[in-house]
């Protein structure tokens, strides 16, 4: 064992962990210039910890291993603020801001005063006590004058310093400013809760405000908070620099997170420049705005300039128009998507937001409105930032009418009636009309001429755009019925539209060399491959891979759209969900109809070939039984059925005792009864059996070569087999290439032991031969034969 080291020893590693953890910390959120990776941080604080637990006398409270949170305090003391906390006017028009700087060119008789000029983060605003160096209180604001002690929690925020860097600071000194929660943690912190069922913070302010007044200081310690410094308070036994952005030079290099936003201007042009700047940087910041701060810089003239009742008069809070607003839900709309997504679109009562008429916001997912519980009538919270699309946030419960029922995705797509369908374990609902819905239409037709599918040179977006509202094209097969006069007539009813005057008579003649061109590309994309086409038909799921798979696998066209979806799961790499997607695709009457269309307009597929060898290798109605995922059927039950029966139809037909006399234990036989008990099961199962025979028969088996693989093997049957009769299982065991003989030896390569097996079993295990159970006799006939 290595000697322990006493905390003489261990006390310069220890104070070595503190400098490089601190300087981490100040690297990463005063420098915003990081120079340790996380996992070398998390290394150097797990050996401070090991340290401080080994020698509990080298732990103190501001040690970076206490940003985890220590326990909870039950209640926050009362601080009262020997400074008192102000607040600020607020300015919301240039004029306001003009005059703010006019009452002060007046007062102090200078011409163009000098700012320090702020971003207003939007967090909550804490004291911060230092004396000699070091953290020692921190405190909301409260009303200003008393707030809450909130040390416990403050000492989690890591980029709070709990020891000043440098030297010569003053021997008390309180440091003011806002503690935030950036964007980023925010949202990550909102999707976890989701994941995990937990409560979603309501906006990033109120993370930081509640994260704060939580009464463990290990939950705070769980929520990423920040904090930047833009004042002080008391300042004992030193003299500050004359101005205030000096100050927060000085704050920086003592090691507090100052705004790098911040800058010095004069002047009220200088104000709104920087107000104008920071509102279009706005959308891009990792943090929320909602203003930005104007303070008089020279210390002096602060003075002079004094305060109007808890606010004063030399620094201004000029706000951004508020990016959140309360409105009345009116009605919820349902957008078909390019891919049949369905998405409930809020219609508003119209409202400014930011500066601009809102009247629809996304509402994301009928998930999310449940989360919401948002319901037509509504009162609600609109929030709209920059460019992105406005949202519905939250409901402002208190205004919603008792009666008011919950909302329910349609049943229905509002575009073309088909069902509006939502596939197990997806958060996306979807129109199931697929290339028969207009709104669909559009990015169908695009997916199916674009360069990788049907390759139709020259139909751009515009074409498919007008083609499509003047009605030309209905379904992506209407492409192969074009004419030269459908191009020119839609051509001149777009312009008519447009109120644009054609090219064709500014040229004095019709010009017709683009819509030749086009009809060219479209004939020429008439041949094609199988692998292009069902790329073509853009089915859920199915990119290229998946159908460069089915068409290699298949082969041909007509065998494939008429296939139930487990067989597709044959193709190595299509799993269950790919699967019934192409098997839902292949399933609508519509869809066909688009596919019959195309094939009589000339559309050639010109390298159809027979099933591949590949796909005779895993053929069996017990494979299709397990790619059908009926419960409790799994690979071994799924042997023992196909063996004790014919085909699909019988074992369809049989009542459940034949299940369990096939070999099947009670539960199972009931799950599979109870699933073809579903009409739409036993269907499914009816369309297998017979696509397996359709199959069998395209791809007769490979000639069986006189090789078995059990050649040179010797089998002994013992006991009673449930699923086949001795005799059969002696043919098949044969029909692999072993010799079945009738008694136990040590040349017996194997036993197959059925239920009661006696003398012969025991003599196997006596000798030290390999003994299989019926089951695995099954999967082993399935497998090889
Ligand atoms: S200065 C006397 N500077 O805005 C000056 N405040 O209504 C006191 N705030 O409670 C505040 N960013 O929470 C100042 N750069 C900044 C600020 C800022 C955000 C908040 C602060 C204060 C409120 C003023």
């Amino acid at each position: 064992m290595t000697p322990k080291k006493t905390a003489d020893q261990a006390a310069p590693r220890a104070a070595e962990l503190r400098a490089q953890l601190e300087d981490a910390n100040y690297r990463y959120y005063v420098l915003d210039d990081p120079t340790l990776a996380d996992a070398d941080y998390d290394r150097l604080l797990r050996e401070l910890e090991a340290l401080e637990a080994a020698h509990p006398e080298l732990a103190s409270a501001d040690s970076p291993t206490q940003r985890v949170g220590s326990t909870p305090a039950g209640t926050f003391a009362e601080v009262v603020h020997a400074v008192p906390m102000l607040s600020l006017g607020n300015a919301f028009t240039d004029e306001e801001v003009v005059d703010f700087v006019r009452k002060i060119v007046e007062r102090l008789d200078v011409a163009s005063p000098q700012f320090s000029v702020e971003p207003k983060l939007d967090g909550l605003a804490i004291s911060l006590r230092y004396e000699g160096g070091r953290f020692v209180q921190g405190a909301t604001r409260g009303d200003g004058a008393t707030g809450e002690d909130v040390t416990l929690n403050l000492r989690t925020v890591k980029a709070i310093p709990m020891k000043l860097r440098g030297s010569g600071w003053p021997p008390a000194l309180e440091v003011r400013g806002e503690v935030y929660m950036p964007l980023a943690a925010f949202k990550a912190y909102n999707e976890k809760a989701l994941k995990e069922g937990g409560k979603v913070l309501a906006n990033p302010r109120n993370g930081a405000a509640g994260s704060l007044r939580q009464l463990d200081p290990r939950i705070t310690a769980q929520r990423p908070l920040a904090f930047y410094a833009y004042a002080v308070g008391v300042v004992e036994g030193y003299e500050l620099p004359a101005t205030h952005s000096a100050t927060l030079k000085q704050l920086r290099d003592w090691g507090f997170p100052v705004s790098g936003e911040s800058d010095v201007v004069a002047g009220s042009d200088g104000l709104l420049g920087y107000y104008r700047q920071m509102g279009d940087k706005r959308d891009g910041l990792p943090f929320d705005i909602d203003g930005v701060v104007y303070k008089l810089d020279d210390y002096a003239g602060q003075r002079e300039m004094g305060f109007v009742s808890r606010a004063p008069r030399w620094a201004i809070a000029h706000k951004f128009p508020a990016q959140e607003q309360s409105t009345v839900l009116e009605g919820i709309d349902i957008q078909i998507g390019r891919t049949g997504a369905a998405t409930p679109v809020a219609r508003l009562r119209p409202v400014q937001v930011a500066g601009v008429v809102v009247t629809n916001a996304t509402l994301h997912n009928a998930d999310q409105i449940a989360r919401l519980d948002v319901r037509i009538g509504d009162t609600v919270i609109v929030r709209r930032a920059g460019d992105v699309i406005p949202e519905v946030v939250r409901v402002v419960p208190e205004y919603r009418a008792p009666d008011a029922p919950e909302w329910r995705m349609p049943a229905q797509c509002p575009v073309c009636g088909s069902e509006i369908v939502r596939e197990e374990g997806e958060a996306a609902w979807r129109c199931s009309g697929e290339l028969s819905c207009p709104a669909q239409r559009k990015e169908a037709i695009r997916h199916f001429a674009s360069r990788r599918a049907m390759d139709i040179e020259g139909l751009g977006d515009r074409y498919i755009e007008d083609l499509s509202d003047l009605g030309y094209l209905q379904s992506v097969a209407d492409l192969y019925k074009l004419t030269l006069e459908d191009l020119l007539e839609m051509k001149r009813r777009a312009d008519e539209r447009d109120g644009t005057t054609p090219e064709t008579v500014k040229a004095g003649k019709v010009a017709t060399k683009w819509a030749d061109n086009l009809l060219e590309a479209i004939d020429h994309s008439r041949k094609t491959t199988l692998e292009r086409f069902l790329f073509a038909l853009g089915i859920q799921h199915v990119g290229e891979n998946t159908s460069k798979g089915l068409a290699t696998w298949f082969g041909d066209l007509q065998l494939v759209r008429g296939l139930p979806w487990p067989l597709f799961k044959r193709v190595t790499d299509i799993g269950g969900e790919s699967a019934r997607a192409i098997g839902h695709f292949f399933d609508q009457p519509g869809n066909q109809q688009v596919i019959d269309a195309l094939l009589e307009r000339g559309v050639h597929i010109a390298d159809s070939h027979a099933p591949s060898a590949k796909l005779r290798e895993g053929l069996n109605l017990a494979t299709l039984l397990v790619d059908m995922e009926i419960p409790k059927v799994t690979k071994i039950r799924a042997d023992q059925l196909a063996t004790a029966f014919a085909d699909a139809e019988t074992l369809r037909d049989a009542p459940e005792h034949a299940y369990i006399t096939a070999g099947l234990p009670a539960d199972s036989a009931q799950a599979l009864a109870s699933w073809l008990s579903v009409e739409e099961n036993a269907q499914l199962l009816g369309r297998v059996g017979d696509a397996l025979k359709r199959l069998d028969a395209l791809t007769p088996a490979s000639s069986a070569s006189s090789a078995g693989p059990l050649d040179g093997k010797t089998a002994v049957l013992t006991g009673t087999l449930t699923a086949l009769t001795r005799d059969e299982a002696k043919a098949r065991l044969e029909a692999l290439g072993a010799k079945v003989a009738g008694s136990v030896s040590k040349k017996t390569s194997f036993v197959v032991a059925g239920t009661e097996a006696g003398s012969k079993l025991d003599k196997a295990q006596e000798l030290g031969v390999e003994v299989w159970d019926e089951a695995q006799l099954l999967t082993y006939l399935a497998e090889h034969e």
